[in-house]
């Protein structure tokens, strides 16, 4: 047999061309791209026709919590369902984050990290490395970075967690993360301001009144301005390469624009949730649910996001998963500074931007791969092993439907969530073939992968857009 695998006559999808072609897979790898791959039944163990589908690599979600302890409980999606839900949502590599706890080292803290993936993952994974501690930690960073994780996130809030970096620690850790090749994201509020607001409406009299609408209220765009505007300043004085995640304002991204074309080496995410959702979700019957951090924002800030998404300023979107149950939501009993945050998002990712973007006439088709695969593999030292079809790289690739539509339903899906901010909607998109390095995962939709297929994937230098 030439090949194990053919996917034969679908169009190839990358972030710079769509052609028509063969993709021909062997062991782990993509190994041929071309017309009639499969000339004899001899050519390949097994052929799957994707005729009028589009055959993407897979997506490369950069911003994700698994079975992350946090809010006083530990969010719901592990390395098991989590993994499954990237799989079923077309994503076949995903970066999560290492966090030490109490005074745990960087090196610990990543070895517990794998270990709790290792054997379990089904799809391909690496961490980002969280700093907690700057003094103590800075040590430690080259030795993080020669296994394979050159990327480190610095929190300006959650002092609560233990988690919280000053000025000085951004500073400091833009300056030795420059010298050592690695990059520095960046959770950018405005810890002060944000810890002002909360007090002043922490009474009962302003719960009763606004419930979970007090995110929006405790959290207006300046709180993560002036913290983006920050990061940036001390980027520009080190020369430090920063990296914003999970930007949720068009303030911001304006802010990155104007970085950007001042040489500032500043590069920003944006997640599916901000660009489909807005903050009058907080004024519904299950408002809570919706609590995330940084909160949802208006839809000015959605079209600007999605405007930044088409000329450059925001490079990609991920999700920054973070799934807690409708139990695990309920310990706010009507105080909005307990409910943990975060939701559930790997398996609608690609289906939300496709549909959004692509089927809204937001994105190009290539434009949709490069923000979901390819961006976000270049950005974080992935390319061309992930995010590509090349000959060489691995073969991670998804098969998704241009047109057909499915119901977003949590019961039929693969998370432990009970709940899902999109549910009842209409989504295209949706992985109906995934390949994770070789091996099918998901198979006319359904799960066909195993724990341990997943493996660590070590990174080099983070590269550009
Ligand atoms: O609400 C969220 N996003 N939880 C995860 C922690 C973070 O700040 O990314
Ligand atoms: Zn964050
Ligand atoms: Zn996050």
């Amino acid at each position: 047999m030439k090949f194990d695998t053919i996917i034969r006559g679908g169009r190839l999808v990358t972030a710079t061309e769509t052609v028509r072609a063969d993709l021909g897979i062997r062991g782990e790898k993509i190994v041929a791209i071309g017309n009639q791959l499969a000339g004899t039944r001899h050519d390949a163990a097994r052929v799957i026709n994707a005729r009028g589908r589009y055959v993407i690599p897979g997506g490369v979600d950069v911003h994700v919590h698994l079975a992350l302890p946090f809010c006083g409980t530990v969010s719901a999606d592990d390395y098991d369902s989590g993994t499954r839900a990237a799989a079923c949502g077309g994503v076949t590599t995903l970066i999560d984050f290492a966090t030490p706890y109490g005074k745990e080292t960087l090196p610990r803290a990543l070895e517990n990290w794998r270990a709790r993936a290792e054997g379990k993952s089904c799809v391909d994974y690496s961490f980002h490395m969280c700093i907690t501690n700057w003094q103590r930690q800075k040590k430690d960073v080259q030795r993080i970075i020669d296994q394979g994780v050159p990327t480190f996130k610095q929190f300006m809030i959650y002092a609560k967690q233990g988690w919280q970096s000053d000025d000085a620690d951004m500073y400091s850790a833009l300056e030795t993360l420059r010298d050592l090749g690695g990059m520095l994201c960046v959770h950018a509020e405005s810890s002060r301001v944000l810890d002002l607001l909360i007090e002043r409406h922490h009474s009962r009299a302003e719960m009763k009144k606004h419930g979970a609408y007090l995110h929006t209220l405790t959290r207006p765009n300046f709180v993560e301005v002036e913290a983006i505007e920050r990061a940036i300043r001390w980027a520009k004085a080190t020369g430090g390469r920063l990296f914003i995640v999970h930007m949720s304002t068009g303030e911001g991204a304006d802010l990155v624009k104007r970085a950007r074309e001042e040489g500032v080496n500043v590069l920003a995410e944006t997640c599916a949730q901000y660009l489909a959702l807005d903050d009058s979700v907080f004024a519904g019957k299950d408002g809570h649910l919706y609590a995330t951090c940084p909160q949802l924002k208006k839809p000015r800030d959605q079209k600007r996001l999605w405007e930044g998404l088409k000329r450059g300023e925001v490079c990609s979107v991920s999700t920054d998963t973070c799934t807690f149950t409708r139990k695990q939501k309920a310990m706010w009993k009507g105080d909005w500074t307990r409910i943990p945050m975060g939701m559930p998002g790997l398996e609608t990712l690609l289906p939300i931007v496709y549909t959004r973007g692509v089927l809204g006439r937001r994105l190009t088709v290539n434009e949709f791969v490069d923000k979901c695969c390819t961006a976000p593999a270049k950005i974080m030292g992935l390319y061309p092993r992930k995010g590509a079809l090349r000959i060489g790289s691995d073969a991670d690739v998804t098969i998704i439907h241009p047109t057909n539509k499915r119901k977003v339903d949590w019961r039929k899906m693969q998370t432990n969530c009970d709940w899902s901010p999109f549910h009842g909607w209409e989504l295209a998109g949706f992985a109906e073939h995934t390949f994770c390095r070789g091996r099918q995962v998901v198979e006319d939709y359904k799960f066909v992968g195993r724990n341990g297929h997943g493996k660590f994937i070590p990174r080099s230098n983070p590269g550009r857009p």
